[in-house]
């Protein structure tokens, strides 16, 4: 792991004041209840992952660290739901249906946010491989979504489906189109 990965991990771990079982807890509410659902997997694998780390000494993390790649693979594999712990996740971020999400590890979503299938929160550009956006607090982000690149989505903000968001939102405002065109809420208009 680098450095920056490191200090990400730590920030994500250290970030929750709530234990693993109960932030599992409120994930599982977050998600209707329904342990089956694989977005609830994928999140519980997260939070597992980041757990792990806090273990000490290495050696009995070891064992540990085995089993979440390994189901960090299987929800991968399974699901079509690319979500690394380094990731930086918020509380009770739903990820709504499977398949073709993928999530960069230096992502950050925030508390409350809306993943569909089909999104993608990544880089732009192969030549600056760890600019990854930001999501705001409940942030709703539409299927087959895509979202590339240092992108900073602002609080309450709404991306359309299908919609490639190459520009920072702000706050409560929509972003629609390929490229994205950001709209102001109704409210406002
Ligand atoms: C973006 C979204 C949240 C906007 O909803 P809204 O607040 O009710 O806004 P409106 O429907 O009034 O849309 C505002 C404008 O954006 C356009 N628009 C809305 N969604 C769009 C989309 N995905 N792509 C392109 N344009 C879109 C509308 O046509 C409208 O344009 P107009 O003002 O020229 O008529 C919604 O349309 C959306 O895409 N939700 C995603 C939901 C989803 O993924 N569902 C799958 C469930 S499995």
């Amino acid at each position: 792991m680098t450095p920056l990965e490191t200090s990400q991990h730590q920030a994500s771990a250290s970030a929750s004041p709530l234990s693993l079982w109960q932030q599992i807890q409120e994930d599982w509410q977050a998600h209707e209840r329904d342990w089956t659902r694989p977005g609830f997997r994928a999140v519980a694998v997260h939070r597992f992952g980041n757990w792990r780390m806090t273990i000490q000494p290495k050696l009995l993390r070891a064992p540990l660290s085995l089993l979440y790649q390994m189901l960090y693979r299987k929800i991968r594999n399974g699901y079509g739901i690319e979500l690394p712990y380094t990731t930086q996740l918020g509380r009770r971020v739903i990820i709504e249906h499977q398949g073709a999400i993928v999530i960069h590890g230096y992502a950050v979503i925030g508390d409350d946010c809306i993943i569909r299938q089909g999104v993608t929160l990544g880089n732009r550009t192969l030549e600056q491989p760890l600019d990854a956006p930001k999501l705001g607090k409940g942030v709703n982000v539409g299927a087959g979504a895509k979202l590339l690149g240092k992108v900073e989505i602002g609080d309450g903000a709404a991306i359309g489906a299908n919609a490639v968001v190459l520009n920072d939102v702000p706050a409560h405002h929509l972003a629609v189109g390929i490229p994205a065109k950001v709209l102001a809420p109704k409210a406002m208009t």
